[in-house]
Order: C-alpha cells, then structure tokens, then sequence
C-alpha cells in the first residue's frame, strides 16, 4: 500500500515527492450525478487532487441518525475521484466553517447539558469523538495506507482565528484533539489549517499565500508549504453584490505562490454548487457558486480555461519544482523578481511582478514585458504564459435561456394565521416571555410564529415605532391579520448578542385605541457559521426567533404569547404529497402579491441536456420544493450591501441593485417527465413572472 508522508519540500507518496493541484468539491453541493463529470472536468484542467469537508451537520442531523445516502454518500463520491485516479484531501473538521449551517455541527448539539462548542468540554469532546470515530471506520478503506485515495486528513478549522477566546482551555482541546486524531491510525499524515498543533502539518488559508511563506518555513523548517484554500472567488449574501475575482487574479496568486516556494494548492472552492434546503449557514444564499472556475451547475468557465492552461505548465514541470529547493528571489527591480527552478537539465522560471504598474524587465538577454500582478512562466527558455493574458479561445459567456414550452399556471393556497389552522396541527407553547426559536423547531423549520393580544390605550394610540428587542433574522408582522411590516435587507453577517442594538429591530406602524392580535411569523436564515458571528459568545448561544422585549413607542408591553413552530403548509407537507389534502385554487388575480401564500405549478421535462434553473424574478422570499425536494431558500433581496473591506483586496463586486440571487438551481437528478414545482412566498410575489430557463 503506498505510503504517505511529507519532507520540507512536498507530500511523499511512497518517498517520492509530488505536487499537488487541488480542488474544492463538496459533495452535498451537488448531486451523485455530477460527481464524475466534475471530476473529470477537474482532472482536464490539470488537478491530480479534488478536495472536501465531511459534513457532520448534514450526516447526522437527528443524535445517533445517520445519513449516507444520495447527496451524502460519501463513499461513492471517494470512489468517484478513486476511479479517476484523483488524490482526495479530506477535511473532517468535524468543525468546518464552510458557510454550512452551524459551521457543519448538528444543530443539536446545542440541546446537549453542559456543552459549550469547540473547547476543552467534555459533552462536546464526548459527541465529536463519537462522531470522528465513525467517519473514519466509514472511509476507512479509501484512505491511502488501504490502497484509497486520501493522502491528507484534516482535524478541526482555522483554530487560530478563536483560540484566544478560550485560553488554556483552547490549548488544551486543541492537544486532545490531535491525540484522538493520531489514535485513529489513518496512515496519512493530518492537515491543519491556521492553527495546528505539534504533529500535525499547519497550512495556509488566504487570497494570496506567497506574502505568508517566509514566516511559514522560519517557524516550520521540516514542513512542505501547503495552501488550503486559494478562495478563486467568495461566497454570496443575500442583500449584497454578487462576490467575483477576476481569472487574472486567481491565476496570479497561484503561480506566485509556487514560484516562492509551494508545492500544494487547493482552490476553494474549485466547484462551489448550491447550498439546497436550509443547509447554507446565516445569511448565505442558495447558490454556493463562488465565483469558482466550475459554475455553479458545474459548468467550465473562462477561470476554469484559463487556470487550467497555468496547471499543465506546472504538472509538466512538477518533478523540476519540487526536486529542486525552494528558490531564492533575484531581485529585477522593485517589486519584482525572478524565481528559478533547476532539475536534471530542465528549468521553469517565474517573473513576478507584484507592482500595481505594467513594467519591462531583461532576464537572460531578453525583454519581457510584466502587466501588474502578473507572472511569466518560461520552461526550459520558451515563454509559456503570463497570468494575465486570457486567450480569446478560453473565454465562456453563457446565459439564461427560456425553455420552451415553459411553466403551466399556477394554483394558490394561503398559508392561514396558526391560531385559525384548520385541525390545529401543532399545539401551541404558552409562555409569559417570548422564548428564542430552536427550542421548538430544533432548527428542522425556519419558520415560528409569536401571537399575542395588544391592548392599546388611548394615550398610546397613532403613529408609532414598535421595537423588538432581541429578535433574529428577518421577522413579518401582522396586525389583525393584515401584514404590515416585514425586515429589510440587507442585515449585517455578524452580529453581537451583547450589543442590544444588533438583534433589534423596529417598524414604523400605526396602531388604533383598543384591543389587537399581533403575529410575529419569523423566519431563520440559516444558523451561524462560527462564534464570532455572535460577538464573543460559544456557538451553543445561537438564538433565533424572538425572545426579548416588545416596546411600543418607548413602552414595553408585557403581555402573553402562544408560540407555534412551523407553518401549516410544512406540517401537511403541502410541497410534496400532502399537497393534495389542500383545495388549489386557480384564480390567480386575487391572490397576486398576497403575503404568505403557496403556489403550485407543473411542467414537462425540458428536451434540453443543460443545467435547468428557475427564475424567481416576481417573487419576494420563501423557499422553493421541486418534486417534493428542497431546491432552497429563496430571496430576491437586492445587492445594496457593501461588502467588508478586507476581501476588497482580491474580490470585486458585481450586480449592485439587483437581486443577490435570481436564478435558482433545479438538478437534473430531481427532474422526472411531469414535475411540479411549490413555493412558499412569505411577502407577496407576482408567480406570472416566474420562469423556467436553462444555462446556455
Ligand atoms: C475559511 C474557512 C472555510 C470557508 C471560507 C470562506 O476561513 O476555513 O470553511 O468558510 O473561509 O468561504
């Protein structure tokens, strides 16, 4: 069986170093039937490696369930990249970031007495072994000490970013964790990524890792340098522009880090995909697409053509790159420099320019002409390429088409106030206070409900601003039945629960002397991705819903409320089979733009092989269900947003006052002759303006 090991320079398979070209592909973000195309579309582009996270959230949603089937079947992805003699880099977390819901932990974790997240916990300690142990039975044969594909396992994520919010607690969970991960006898070594620990190989997480290479290898001499996550792209929020980095750029950053000395890269994400159901993390959108060089459908782009040409450049010249040391810059002139590699009569040299000016350089008796942030690559004295030059012949432009014929009409039915629900599906909880949300939806809904009776005195009658006072993410309010207020985007993706203004929210309403039913409908946005999104706070502090104080023109009301988890329509299952207890209605005239309402429509299978979406443009918020299966949740919140500071330095945005995401994905594998299609629109939207379209 080969074995896996690393030297200063590389990973060794069986002593023989390599170089690896990684990408990321998550498997729930596609489904089975797309795994050996991206795959191999990955490996036509040059990578030898495919890269993902183990998604325990999603494996082991209810304690002591587990799932490995269709979108979680892990296995037969790992045989996938097996079959194709793809290497497999697999980070297990179980903590990963990953803008998954609850950063990839179950979302019950939180119900377990005692468990604080990601310390020196035991209940915490207790159900991540558990876990960890199973995973690694499960995969056992594909790791590469048993003949699979796994030649490198990562424990935890990005540790460093949180470390010092738990002290010595932190040092000590991050000691036990590395012990049960060397006591599991995988065989290959263990990766960790900003923030490791002795005996574990830490690596790189960034836009640009070449600036980071010198302090890598002073504090880590005997370890080969590898990159994680090169982020080609960034994820989206709804209420914000679209994220994009330009192929030039990705390029740029990949070639320079191998010129200073590299040997192991993986783009993250390589095939982004699509965040289906509620799995996406607080505020993300259902595309997971990333900007990433496979689209979201995972289709080639012009990024994908372009990287893919630097990538044969450096698998032909890999045994020259790591059989020789890590070169030493030859200054050329400011910021520039020339890094060469010399192997058994080869060569390859790297002419960066990391200046914001195009400049002109001589190397060895010639000119080259250096655009900004650009490197050339020159193989045995033949120029091969610059990083940004994009050749006409890989550029991609694609659109939306409609199909043809297109959706049939729709049908209607409105979600009734829960108080009213016909056969009262779901008891009420009663309480004094309001009480946060997950407590009663364990996070398998978004939706629950607050209703109370406001008595509104004279003095306090008008025009007024009622204020809730801890309340989470986006809240619809109805007085009398009648919606009348709804939270605008875009919100902020972190939040501070110790700051009372960051989970406040206040609505501009008028309000008549005497008695009124108010109903709070809030809906989650998925749960956080990690602590920090909550101020300095455990994970385990995840709230949502509603469960502060209600404040009416500066007073606050105390009054009782009934609470019911989920919708009417999500009980009876109206997306899928229990839509036919329902009587659809087809005058669609009056039920255009009606707040809270399901919508029903049917249409034959397209004759078409390309990816199918739908285009949501007319609608508001809600979630679609395709055949009964969540294709996600759904928001055309415009992109008024201003992204953080910091990605500036790489990304750009795109789409500024248009919706965050219009286009939604509908994978092929859900698709049968005769398909129906429900949404359940929250606000009030316009259905005649939905589309079937495919990427042309
Ligand atoms: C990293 C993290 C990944 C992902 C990425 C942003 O810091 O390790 O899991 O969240 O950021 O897409």
């Amino acid at each position: 069986m080969p074995s896996i090991s690393y030297d200063h320079r590389a990973i060794t398979v069986d002593g023989e170093r390599i170089l690896l070209l990684s990408g990321a592909i998550h498997y729930p973000r596609s489904t089975p039937g797309m795994w050996g195309s991206l795959m191999e579309r990955s490996q036509e582009a040059g990578l030898n490696a495919i890269e993902t996270y183990v998604f325990w959230n999603l494996h082991e949603r209810q304690r002591r369930v587990y799932d490995f089937s269709d979108r979680l079947d892990l296995r037969r992805f790992l045989q996938t990249a097996q079959q194709l003699g793809l290497y497999v880099i697999l980070r297990i977390g179980p903590y990963i970031c990953a803008e998954t819901n609850y950063g990839g932990l179950p979302a019950w974790l939180r119900d377990v007495p005692g468990i604080q997240m990601r310390t020196d916990n035991e209940p915490f300690l207790r159900e991540m072994e558990n876990w960890v142990r199973l995973l690694c039975d499960y995969v056992r044969p594909y790791f590469a000490s048993n003949g699979g594909p796994i030649i490198l396992a990562q424990i935890e994520n990005e540790y460093g970013n949180i470390a010092w919010r738990y002290g010595e607690a932190g040092e000590r969970y991050l000691r036990r964790i590395v012990e049960m991960a060397q006591s599991l006898q995988v065989g290959v070594p263990w990766v960790m990524c900003k923030g490791g620990a002795p005996g574990v190989i830490e690596t790189i997480n960034a836009f640009y890792a070449h600036p980071l290479l010198d302090d890598y290898f002073a504090q880590y001499p005997d370890k080969p340098a590898l990159w994680t996550e090169h982020w080609p792209g960034w994820y989206d929020l709804w209420g914000y522009p679209h994220n994009r980095r330009t192929p030039e750029n990705v390029a740029y950053a990949a070639a320079r880090f191998f010129a200073a000395g590299g040997t192991g890269m993986n783009y993250y994400m390589w095939h982004g995909g699509t965040n289906f159901d509620r799995e996406g993390s607080f505020l993300q959108t259902t595309s997971y697409d990333y900007d990433a060089p496979l689209d979201e459908y995972g289709l080639p782009t012009t990024k994908m053509y372009h990287l893919a040409r630097l990538h044969r450049i450096l698998q032909e010249y890999a045994s020259v790159l790591v059989h020789s040391e890590r070169a030493k810059p030859e200054p050329l002139q400011a910021n520039a420099s020339a890094y060469t590699y010399e192997h058994a009569g080869r060569s390859l040299v790297f002419l960066c320019n990391d200046g914001e000016q195009e400049i002109q350089v001589s190397y060895e008796g010639r000119r080259y002409h250096l655009p900004p942030q650009s490197v050339t690559l020159i193989g045995d004295g033949q120029m091969l390429m610059n990083t940004a030059q994009v050749e006409p012949r890989d550029v991609v432009v694609r659109r939306m088409e409609p199909c043809e014929p297109n959706l049939s009409s729709f049908q209607w039915w409105a979600e009734p106030p829960p108080d009213e629900a016909r056969d009262a599906l779901h008891p009420p909880v009663l309480s004094d206070k309001p009480v946060e949300q997950l407590p009663f939806t364990h996070d398998e809904t978004d939706y629950c409900w607050y209703l109370t009776k406001l008595m509104i005195l004279p003095h306090q009658a008008g025009a007024g601003t009622l204020e809730l006072q801890g309340v989470a993410d986006v809240v619809h309010l109805m007085v009398d039945g009648k919606f009348v207020a709804t939270t605008e985007p875009p919100l902020p993706e972190n939040r501070n629960l110790d700051d009372p203004e960051s989970f406040t929210q206040r609505f501009e309403l008028t309000l008549s002397a005497g008695e009124h039913t108010l109903a709070i409908l809030c809906c989650a946005l998925g749960l956080i991705k990690g602590d920090w999104m909550l101020g300095e706070r455990n994970m385990v502090d995840e709230r949502k819903g509603f469960w502060g104080r209600l404040v009416w023109r500066g007073e606050p009301l105390e009054v009782p409320w009934r609470i019911y988890a989920g919708l009417s329509g999500e009980h009876c299952r109206l997306y899928a089979e229990g839509g036919a207890l329902v009587d659809w209605k087809s005058s669609i005239e009056t039920a255009r733009g009606k707040p809270l309402c399901w919508w029903k429509t049917a249409f034959e299978r397209p004759k078409t092989n390309a990816p199918l979406v739908l285009d949501l443009q007319g609608m508001s918020k809600g979630i679609a269900w395709l055949n009964g299966r969540c294709i996600g949740r759904y928001w055309l919140a415009v992109g008024t947003g201003k992204p953080e500071g910091w990605l500036l330095q790489a990304v750009y945005p795109e789409g500024e006052g248009l919706p965050t995401q219009r286009y939604y994905h509908l994978p092929a594998e859900w698709l049968r002759e005769h398909n129906v299609l429900v949404l359940f629109e929250e606000v009030g939207g316009d259905p005649t303006q939905v589309r079937l379209c495919y990427r042309g």
